[in-house]
């Protein structure tokens, strides 16, 4: 994050704050947001688009202060499930700035979308038209609504291929002519308010040519739409998924660079269909929240085996970061508590976790005098983090801990064993 240096002794600082007065007071492992790093981001990005609706996806981590923050540097947000609209309410986002995404969406949560007045819904099944249609007959009302779009490009994290068939639960297949039926379907409903088409592609990407394909795809689909019905469709979502820096190897390209190609290659599509060019929004999580955020852990065992290399245990592990578990994600680590001049040494930073999986970092060089005690920093744990903790094995998951200005507050509680019994009522 930006607020992050060494002080006189080598430890880390962030907004001002040392971590070792950070470990005393929150306790470890802790999550440290930068909130100076967070609203540094949601600018760079309000600055690259300004003409675009930026929707923060709140899946990459959600919770009261931050829909605060974002909602306070002009986003909007991206929900996907009752829990995270319950959030957003709670927080006073105004409902017309939510989008509510999801491929199965309840009754109960399509309900409290209608009822709360979500500005878009982006619907996502045959199914969900059928329901969503019903329920706003029932309460005479008008939702206005995006349709997810399969374009058949998938993307991984350094290329994407495209595929003929669209193997995967989300959206309508371009291919197969679904979106096509539904824009048709949505046309016809008249409670249903067809603002428009949206694609996510993936997470993570840093090859934007399949942006750039994705967006060709969907605006060939708008122009269908409009030869078909006489409609043009006035806003296009192009989903999230930009990548970022998680070690030195990452190269993400600056928001000002995506804008710029996105909008490119819109227009000149656009112009080509002879389209009027539809108000763009994009979905970001990641890339805001990821970076602004480290996790702070405390060393508790240090283990060499067979000279292969130094298991580095700390007292948290996959039930705070499953992404290297699950993704094979890579992550860096460093010393955080002081300045070491002891040699590097390959080591594997591990969890407590009862598994030999339970990975936080696979490989990292450290100083060879690390040991007990010692505090490590994980950097890029905003996303998908907390979002994603478990109890496994019972750990309480860590506070998020926001620091700005040489001030630190919790924003979310660590878990206590309490609050684990509690839901314990057999
Ligand atoms: N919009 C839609 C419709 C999405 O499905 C997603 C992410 C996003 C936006 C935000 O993508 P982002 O900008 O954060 O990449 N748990 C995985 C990531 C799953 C992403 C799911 N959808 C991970 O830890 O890498």
């Amino acid at each position: 994050p930006r607020s992050v240096a060494r002080d006189a002794d080598g430890a880390l600082t962030v907004g001002d704050l040392g971590v070792r007065e950070l470990a005393e007071r929150f306790d470890t492992p802790a999550y440290v947001l930068d909130e100076e790093d967070l609203r540094a981001r949601c600018r760079e990005f309000r600055a690259a688009f300004p003409d675009e609706d930026i929707y923060y996806a709140g899946k990459a981590f959600l919770c009261r202060a931050v829909v605060r923050i974002i909602a306070e540097e002009g986003l909007y947000l991206d929900v996907c499930s009752g829990g995270e609209l319950a959030v957003a309410l709670a927080a006073d986002m105004p409902p017309e700035r939510i989008g509510f995404h999801g491929n199965n969406k309840s009754v109960a949560e399509l309900t409290r979308a209608l009822d709360a007045g979500v500005g878009r819904i982006i619907v996502d099944s045959f199914d969900e038209i059928d329901r969503l249609t019903a329920l706003a007959r029932q309460r005479s009302v008008r939702p206005r609504v995006l349709i997810r779009v399969t374009v058949g490009v998938e993307a991984h994290t350094h290329e994407f291929i495209a595929t003929a068939h669209e193997d995967q639960k989300f959206g309508f297949s371009l291919a197969g002519g679904a979106a096509l039926q539904a824009a048709f379907k949505i046309l016809d409903e008249d409670v249903l308010e067809l603002r428009g088409l949206h694609s996510h592609i993936g997470s993570q990407i840093f090859d934007t040519s399949g942006f750039e394909v994705s967006a060709r795809r969907v605006l060939d689909l708008q122009a269908q739409i409009r030869d078909a019905r006489g409609v043009e469709l006035p806003e296009l979502d192009l989903g999230g998924g930009f990548g970022i820096a998680y070690t030195t190897q990452d190269d993400p390209s600056p928001p000002h660079d995506l804008s710029k190609r996105l909008n490119k290659i819109v227009s000149s599509e656009c112009a080509a269909a002879q389209l009027a060019v539809p108000h763009l929004s994009i979905e970001p999580g990641r890339a805001i929240i990821g970076p602004a955020v480290f996790t702070l852990y405390e060393v508790g065992t240090v283990k060499d085996v067979d000279g292969i290399r130094t298991y580095v245990s700390v007292d948290g592990g996959m039930s705070d970061n499953i992404r290297t578990a699950l993704y094979d994600a890579s992550y860096s680590a460093t010393v955080a508590s002081r300045s070491s001049s002891a040699p590097p040494i390959l080591a594997r930073v591990v969890g407590k976790h009862c598994e030999s999986g339970d990975i936080v970092v696979k490989d990292e060089f450290l100083p060879a005098d690390v040991r007990p005690g010692d505090l490590l920093a994980v950097p890029g744990t905003g996303a998908y983090c907390r979002s994603m903790a478990s109890n496994y094995n019972h750990v309480p998951r860590p506070p998020v801990v926001a620091v700005r200005d040489g001030q630190a507050r919790v924003i979310v509680r660590r878990e206590t064993e309490d609050d684990l019994l509690a839901l314990d009522v057999g």
